[in-house]
């Protein structure tokens, strides 16, 4: 079933868990992330990047191939546009009725990223659309791990108050499209951060950290945590080896779908690690 962010997020914030959010390229993805939300009897998040949408040419196809994926399911789950930069993205996304949008203004100017933002919010909340933004860039996104940015506590409260962001995701240490585990997220800014500010906070660059520093992180605070590379990672690797195995493969069932069975039980695991 088709749930908003906002929803899902509020409930995981009051009940002290982490909501999983996880990334659909393809929809391998999708089918693997909602059939394990269901194994686990857990809410997820469905989300697709402007740059997935750069990828097959198009948001349409798999931002609505996605939602029905969602509406079929047996367990709540919300489709988001995830760090979209372009706002006539952001309005086609609207337009399909996606559940949620993130707008990424990250780059930007401050005084610009908070008046695009704040003029995304009232777009999308005219039309019931979630939104997070994000204060203090995540690194990574263009290949630099740069897990130096930290978001500052006020000004976090600041820019929720000056754009109305349904979810804010912060700078604690994470970097985007890390193939290791070893991120050290700062705990204490994390709880800084989650008493200063009243929306769910949400975590970039999630593949980095370890189970463990997870473990910590939703107890600081994070709510909707974000992973991409670690799934790409587990379905690559299975690709890799089934196709050592067996060079005469042609069929591409053969090789994807036990890379999407893979990727399911590792999903699950990690649904069962942040609850
Ligand atoms: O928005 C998506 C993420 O922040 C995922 O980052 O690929 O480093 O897990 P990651
Ligand atoms: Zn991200």
């Amino acid at each position: 079933m088709l749930r908003s962010l906002r929803d899902l997020a509020t409930d995981a914030q009051f009940r002290g868990v982490g909501l999983g959010a996880f990334n659909v390229i393809h929809l391998e993805h999708a089918t693997a992330f909602a059939r394990a939300a269901e194994r686990a009897g857990r809410p997820v998040v469905l989300q697709i990047s402007e740059n997935a949408v750069k990828y097959h040419g198009a948001l349409e196809p798999l931002c609505l191939a996605t939602m029905a994926i969602a509406r079929a399911a047996s367990v709540p789950i919300s489709v988001h546009l995830d760090h979209a930069e372009d706002v006539d993205l952001v309005r086609e996304a609207v337009s399909y009725g996606i559940s949620s949008v993130m707008y990424d203004g990250s780059r930007l100017p401050d005084d610009q990223n908070r008046a695009t933002t704040r003029d995304v919010v009232s777009l999308c909340h005219q039309a019931g659309v979630d939104v997070e933004a994000e204060l203090g860039e995540v690194g990574g996104k263009n290949g630099v791990h740069d897990p130096a940015a930290r978001t500052a506590p006020a000004d976090a409260a600041q820019f929720v108050a000056d754009t109305g962001v349904d979810l804010l995701a912060v700078a604690v240490g994470s970097s985007h499209a890390m193939t290791t585990r070893n991120a050290h997220l700062d705990e204490e800014l994390i709880r800084a951060i989650r008493a200063a500010v009243t929306v769910p906070l949400v975590l970039h660059g999630s593949s980095g950290v370890s189970d463990d520093g997870m473990r910590g992180a939703i107890v600081a605070g994070m709510t909707k945590i974000n992973v991409s590379t670690h799934l790409n990672k587990v379905f690559t690797g299975s690709v890799r080896a089934s196709l050592a195995r067996d060079p005469s493969l042609v069929d591409s069932r053969k090789w994807l779908g036990p890379a999407r069975s893979v990727v399911e039980d590792e999903v699950l695991r990690l649904l069962q690690l942040y609850g």
